[in-house]
């Protein structure tokens, strides 16, 4: 026994010591929506006639974003503890036992991962009610998939369920190589043997997996054959699936439309649906006990009532009595979590009681129906728990490739890699600000209205911005400015663009000579190069001319390509494509000739010029986004290619917007940088919640005033537009 493990520590030491004096040679950074301000930890509270605040127990430790919780049936909970090491296992068998959570987290360097926790309180071992102000005593914790699998196969993993000695879980680690195709698969991990199997066939992807009581089906939302409908990122129109857990096969469709599916038998269970009269509502289905099941035989009957939004529902095995849900309410902007009693036909609140002014995501109730669980933000950190990243290190899939996730807009990296310039939100509106890499010196450093963001190569502290709205159409006022941001001078900035049109997306070539933007003069957002120093009255020269849009546009580091988004195959619509052009005007293709009917903007050049980072809709949406909070644009992530369009590559995998990626000319160190001045739990929840039908003896007031504000507020509707739209980072036209 001594002799191996000597070799495994030796081994071990040889790989950290090679990884410590290990050299990349570039880094991306980019932005993702919201996701900086999460904080979520899982909580627990007893299912009481009123709870009080001092009821709640948080399960989870305050390090990085936990979520999707599921607490293991007794059955699932011995299989487990028998995994444990011998003193672990003594520990959990302890009396009473310790509360146990399956839950995903994202502290694999912002990649997430399936984790076991067992969690003493002070207390627990006598029979003393819980409160808060009993400290955690004690935690074991332990990743349910093996350290290795997670970091050689960065993707997303989410919905855990423990039945037997399997995990069961969804997974975004094959590419079924069709554009637009979720890669979000179910899978089964044997947690003994590590021995993993896909339940999903391949080509077809599905969401939020609930495995029945005994274990022998698993229910799940999807497109089936049909795939997913690129325009479809609020109501989704999944139908629901089952199949033998034990292998995937015998799968068929049991429902049409609905999603988010709990067993409460293995003939019954519960799912939402956006009802015809527009409210989410949670419906019951039940199998036939003879004969065939399919779509005709399975009976659907709608549960919760019109009049507020209920959805995600949760079940625990055998409880007819009740089921927890997740609501929106008229007059509230928060979800919280309340029980639905089966019988009266009642809701009964529970989590806006104790904390009214927080979002509750995703309930799951315990095996013996005590307990409700939930996802919230922790808000502020305490002691050692972790706070917010304004630089945050997220593994990379490729080796020598450092990766970031940016709190800001358009962060882009100066040349010497040690500032970062970006757009961020004060005061309701979009403004250009600068930041060392290590945190510190952040500023503003230009105060109008403003987005994109680009560093001159050559002379040091000028950068490029477009102020004005974004979104708007070719004849808004929107002009490209440089900015000196190492100016004493109030009057830091210069205007390069004249003709007050809607002028953006400026780059400079490599030798600071020349803009490549895109402006919207012609009637059409077509790109065009000026001046550097003094704009386009010192030059001006058209570089593309059609009836379409080209857009979001950057110069090759060795100055012979241009790379832009266009929607010229179909113009006017949602579809764009990134392509290639010579500042001469020649040589124009398509960096991906195959793709067809998607959404690929933001393209930036390595520091090489071989490769070209983008965000895609590629591999669809990843979760049902219902099921997490407000996100633009779910389906975008972040890719390479090499600039022959071979070897696509996805860097990032999770069910939120990630956008704008910029490479940096340098290698920057895979650091965390914490923030100073924090946004504590400051997101939204899913915009598509807040329409909420009208009872309908408004509706005939409200049609006047609609059509009133029709005709006054051309102006008006378009600023709501931009409001709208003002996060909105993998596309910002
Ligand atoms: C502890 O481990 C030993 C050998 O590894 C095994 O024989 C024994 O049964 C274990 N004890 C418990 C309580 O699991
Ligand atoms: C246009 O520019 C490219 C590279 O920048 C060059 O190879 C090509 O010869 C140029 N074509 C003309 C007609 O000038």
């Amino acid at each position: 026994m001594e002799a191996p493990n000597l070799f495994l520590l030796l081994l071990l030491n040889f790989l950290c010591c090679a990884a410590d004096t290990y050299k990349g040679t570039s880094s991306i950074i980019f932005n993702t929506n919201g996701r900086s301000y999460y904080f979520f930890d899982v909580y627990s509270l007893p299912i009481l006639h009123s709870p009080q605040p001092h009821h709640e127990t948080r399960l989870t430790d305050g390090h990085s974003v936990n979520f999707n919780g599921q607490f293991p049936s007794p059955s699932a909970s011995s299989v487990l503890i028998s995994l444990l090491p011998n003193q672990t296992a003594i520990r959990l068998t302890s009396h009473p036992p310790p509360l146990q959570l399956i839950y995903v987290t994202e502290r694999n360097d912002g990649v997430s991962n399936i984790y076991f926790d067992a969690v003493y309180y002070e207390g627990s071992t006598n029979a003393r009610r819980r409160s808060a102000l009993e400290s955690v005593q004690d935690r074991i914790q332990i990743p349910l998939l093996a350290h290795n699998v997670i970091q050689s196969r960065v993707s997303m993993k989410d919905k855990p369920t423990v039945t037997g000695e399997y995990l069961v879980y969804v997974s975004t680690h094959e590419d079924p190589g069709i554009p637009q195709a979720s890669w979000a698969a179910v899978y089964s991990t044997h947690m003994k043997s590590g021995l993993t199997r896909r339940l999903t066939p391949h080509g077809i992807a599905d969401f939020s997996p609930a495995v029945s009581p005994s274990g022998t089906f698993t229910a799940v939302a999807s497109y089936g054959e049909k795939g997913w409908n690129s325009d479809e990122f609020e109501d989704l129109t999944t139908d629901i699936y089952i199949f033998l857990t034990r292998d995937g096969t015998q799968r068929l469709k049991v429902v049409e439309h609905g999603g988010w599916p709990s067993w409460v038998n293995d003939r019954t269970f519960y799912f939402h649906r956006k009802d015809n009269d527009q409210w989410w509502s949670v419906y019951k289905a039940t199998l036939p006990t003879e004969g065939p099941v399919s779509t005709e035989t399975v009976t659907v009957e709608r549960v919760t009532p019109p009049g507020l939004h209920a959805f995600t529902p949760a079940t625990s095995p055998g409880n007819h009595k009740f089921i927890a849900v997740a609501t929106r309410r008229r007059g509230s902007h928060h979800r919280h979590v309340e029980l639905f009693d089966l019988v009266k036909k009642e809701f009964k609140e529970l989590t806006r009681l104790i904390s009214p002014e927080t979002h509750h995501l995703n309930p799951f109730i315990s095996p013996d129906s005590t307990h409700v669980g939930y996802h919230k933000c922790r808000g502020e950190p305490k002691g050692d728990e972790s706070g917010q990243y304004i630089l945050e290190n997220v593994r990379s899939p490729i080796p020598g490739l450092s990766l970031f996730r940016f709190l800001g807009m358009f962060p882009v990296f100066s040349p010497s890699g040690d500032r970062i310039a970006y757009i961020k939100s004060e005061g309701g509106s979009d403004k250009t600000w600068v930041i060392n890499t290590d945190g510190s010196n952040r500023r503003m450093v230009y105060d109008k209205k403003g987005f994109s963001t680009a560093w001159d190569p050559v002379r040091p502290g000028i950068i490029y911005t477009s102020t004005g709205p974004s979104f708007a159409p070719e004849s808004a006022k929107v002009d490209v400015v440089a900015i000196d941001i190492d100016s004493d001078e109030e009057d830091n900035h210069k205007v390069l663009t004249l003709d007050g049109k809607n002028n953006a997306f400026p780059s400079p070539s490599p030798d600071g000579k020349w803009v490549v933007f895109r402006s919207g003069r012609s009637g059409y957002k077509n790109l065009y190069i000026m001046d550097a120093v003094e704009g386009e009255k010192a030059g001006l020269q058209r570089l593309t001319e059609g009836p379409w849009t080209d857009t979001m546009c950057t110069w090759s580091p060795d100055g012979d390509w241009i790379l832009y988004s266009s929607d010229r195959e179909q113009a006017g619509g949602r579809v764009f494509d990134v392509y290639l052009i010579h500042p001469n005007g020649t040589g124009l293709r398509k960096l991906m000739p195959e793709w067809r009917g998607g959404r690929t903007n933001h393209a930036y050049f390595s520091p090489d010029g071989k490769s070209v980072t983008f965000t895609s809709d590629y591999s669809g949406i990843s979760a049902e986004p219902i099921s997490v909070p407000h996100q633009f644009q779910p389906y975008g992530e972040i890719f390479t290619i090499n600039i022959d369009g071979t070897g696509l590559k996805r860097l990032t995998h999770d069910a939120y917007e990630d956008g704008t990626p910029a490479w940096s000319p340098n290698y920057i160190e895979p650091i965390n940088v914490q923030d100073t001045r924090a946004d504590y739990c400051d997101f939204e929840d899913c915009r598509f919640l807040n329409r909420m039908p009208r009872p309908l003896f408004y509706i005939g007031v409200a049609s006047i005033i609609a059509a009133a504000e029709y005709h006054i507020g051309v102006v008006s509707l378009m600023s709501l537009g931009h409001v709208y739209f003002s996060c909105e980072i993998f596309q910002i036209g």
